[in-house]
């Protein structure tokens, strides 16, 4: 079952505020995609845009937000209005997007474990290949496909993560806790390394790595290596990088 962001918008939008979002999720995301000064960003799957505004913020010259829910494009939206950054935000399904423009970085965070099958994967590929600009890049946070935890190792940081199996296409279920002990899900599903990996080079993307999830040295300093074990061992999501060739 696809899970409808639209009924859990606000609660996705609070869990963004987890420590391990910021000083693991953002920083190993920012530290791929490195120097943002000037260029030209997609974020696809860009949710309430929590990512597209800091793109903004560190530097990019322009930003444009994609996601198929209209509630999360929806606080977007709200966000821009309250804090205008020039950022043009789209309600539509990445498979079938076409905005007649390039981009020098596609990003997304928590976009490609959404693709069901291989042909899914290789139309999300396809699609970011063709708003890439030659020598632009594709940066994302994505479900890690050898996470091995079981359910309630990470549970301390907010979170349970479970995979229904490690067959193509299986469910892996997230579920995000409140304070209240109340928790939306989330599911998106497993494709392997391979899978992925095959559908970026039929897209025309090349140079691709995977990038294991790394820890700020201020959520070290905060919160001290004990509070981060599991996550650091457990890798429940990775980082992955590619490049248009020029
Ligand atoms: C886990 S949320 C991440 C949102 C945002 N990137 C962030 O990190 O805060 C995943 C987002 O992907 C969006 N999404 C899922 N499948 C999509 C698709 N095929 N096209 C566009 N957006 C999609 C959902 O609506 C949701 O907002």
């Amino acid at each position: 079952m696809h899970t409808d962001y639209d009924t859990i918008a606000k609660e996705y939008q609070a869990s963004k505020l987890l420590p391990w979002r910021q000083h693991t999720e953002a920083y190993t995301f920012f530290k791929l995609i490195g120097n943002l000064e000037g260029l030209q960003v997609l974020d696809l799957a860009c949710g309430e845009g929590f990512y597209t505004r800091q793109v903004m913020l560190r530097g990019a010259s322009r930003a444009v937000g994609v996601d198929i829910s209209a509630g999360m494009i929806q606080l977007a939206r709200e966000a821009e209005t309250s804090r205008p950054f020039g950022i043009q935000y789209h309600v539509c399904d990445v498979l079938e997007l076409d905005l007649g423009q390039t981009f020098d970085l596609v990003c997304a965070s928590y976009l490609l474990n959404y693709s069901r099958t291989a042909a899914e994967i290789g139309q999300m590929c396809a699609v970011i290949s063709k708003h890439l600009k030659p020598g632009g890049r594709f940066v994302t946070i994505n479900s890690n496909p050898d996470h091995r935890c079981p359910p309630g190792a990470l549970r301390h940081y907010g979170f349970t993560r479970e995979n229904e199996s490690y067959q193509e296409s299986a469910e892996v279920i997230y579920r995000f806790y409140q304070e209240d002990g109340s928790h939306i899900a989330v599911t998106n599903y497993h494709l392997e390394k391979k899978t992925h990996e095959a559908a970026f080079l039929k897209a025309g993307l090349t140079d691709v790595r995977w990038h294991s999830l790394e820890l700020s040295p201020e959520g070290l300093q905060e919160f001290g290596s004990d509070y981060w074990k599991a996550i650091v061992d457990c890798q429940p999501v990775i980082g992955i990088s590619c490049m248009k060739p020029r």
